[in-house]
């Protein structure tokens, strides 16, 4: 093994790390991809229009926002009041979407 061969492994043990990582950070600020959303037929017109123009980066963003939007109504809310996982399926609680639907997501 050269130099470089060593540093390319390197580089990708590290990207790696980051793809294991990113369940564990999704709450975070962070607005990087992700690529496309899980989800292929959405319930709601923000799932659908978000994914479709960002992919899941911009429906975190999107859920972000009316997450903070609906905690005016709802203070305990959070993204596990519906989400049993923060990606990278973010699969619903039982009553994940009548939740959301109830606080009047569309
Ligand atoms: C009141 C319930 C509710 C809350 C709170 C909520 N979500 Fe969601 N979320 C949903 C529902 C319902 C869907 C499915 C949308 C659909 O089918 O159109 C969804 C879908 C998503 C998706 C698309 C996943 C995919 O790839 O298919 C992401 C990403 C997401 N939510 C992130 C978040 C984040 C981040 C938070 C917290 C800031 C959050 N959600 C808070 C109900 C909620």
């Amino acid at each position: 093994m050269n130099k470089f061969t060593i540093s390319m492994l390197f580089v990708g043990a590290i990207a790696l790390c980051g793809v294991a990582m990113s369940p564990l950070t999704a709450t975070a600020d962070d607005d990087e991809g992700g690529g496309k959303c899980f989800r292929t037929k959405f319930e709601t017109k923000l799932g659908a229009d978000s994914c479709a123009k960002g992919g899941q980066g911009e429906a975190k963003k999107a859920f972000k926002a009316w997450t903070a939007e609906a905690k005016k109504t709802d203070a305990t809310l959070s993204c596990k009041s519906c989400h049993t996982k923060m990606g990278p399926e973010f699969p619903l609680t039982a009553d994940g979407l009548e939740k959301y639907k109830k606080l009047g997501g569309k």
